[in-house]
C-alpha cells in the first residue's frame, strides 16, 4: 500500500517539479538577478572627471568575477564612495589601485590605453541621466 502511494506521489509530483524548474530557467534568461550579479544600473561617477561608467553585468556575468574580486578590498558596496578617496585618479590606477588592479593591460585592457570605454564624457553623462529619468530608474549616482 505504501509503495503504491509513493508511486502515485512521484507520478503527480514529477511533472510539477519539472514544470517548475523549466519555468525558472526561462525566467533566469529574462530577469537579471541583482543578488547574483550586482546592481543592474550602471555606476556613474561625475568626479574627478565627468564621467566614468562601470557596469556590474559585464564584470560579473560576462567576465565571471565574483563579488569578492572587488568587494570590499578594492571597492566598497556604495556607489560614489571611490571618488571620495585618493585612489580614484588615473595616476593611482597606473600604479595598480582601484580599477587599475585589473585594468593593467594583462588581466584587462589597460587604463592607460587611449579610447577606453570607461570615460563617457560630459555628453554621455547627460544622455544617460536623461535616459534614466525617463525610465524612472535611479542611476547609481
Ligand atoms: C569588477 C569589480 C566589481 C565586482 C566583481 C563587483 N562589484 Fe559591486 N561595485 C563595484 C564598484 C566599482 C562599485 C561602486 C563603488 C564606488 O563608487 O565606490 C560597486 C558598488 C556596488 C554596490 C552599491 C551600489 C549602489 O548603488 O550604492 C552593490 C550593492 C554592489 N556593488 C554589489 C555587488 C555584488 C552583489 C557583486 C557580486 C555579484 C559585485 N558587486 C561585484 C565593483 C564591483
Ligand atoms: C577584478 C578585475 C577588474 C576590476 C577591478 C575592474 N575591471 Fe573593468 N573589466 C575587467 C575585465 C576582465 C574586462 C573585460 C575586458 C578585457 O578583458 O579587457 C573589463 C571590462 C571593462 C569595460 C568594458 C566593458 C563594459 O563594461 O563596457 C569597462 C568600461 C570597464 N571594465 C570599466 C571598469 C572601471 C571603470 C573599473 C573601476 C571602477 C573597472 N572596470 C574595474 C576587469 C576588471
Amino acid at each position: 500500500m505504501k509503495k503504491i502511494l509513493l508511486l502515485l506521489a512521484v507520478c503527480i509530483l514529477a511533472p510539477v517539479v519539472i514544470y517548475a524548474t523549466s519555468a525558472n530557467e526561462g525566467d533566469a534568461e529574462e530577469t537579471y538577478d541583482e543578488d547574483a550579479f550586482g546592481p543592474e544600473a550602471p555606476i556613474i561617477w561625475p568626479q574627478p572627471v565627468k564621467a566614468v561608467i562601470f557596469t556590474h553585468a559585464t564584470h560579473t556575468v560576462e567576465e565571471e568575477f565574483d563579488c569578492e574580486s572587488c568587494h570590499d578590498d578594492i571597492f566598497e558596496m556604495e556607489a560614489g564612495a571611490a571618488e571620495q578617496g585618493e585612489n580614484f585618479t588615473m595616476q593611482a590606477m597606473y600604479n595598480g589601485a582601484s580599477c587599475g588592479a585589473c585594468h593593467d593591460g594583462e588581466t584587462a585592457f589597460s587604463a592607460a590605453a587611449g579610447g577606453t570605454p570607461c570615460h563617457i564624457g560630459v555628453r554621455g553623462h547627460a544622455r544617460l541621466m536623461a535616459k534614466e529619468s525617463v525610465s524612472g530608474e535611479k542611476p547609481g549616482h
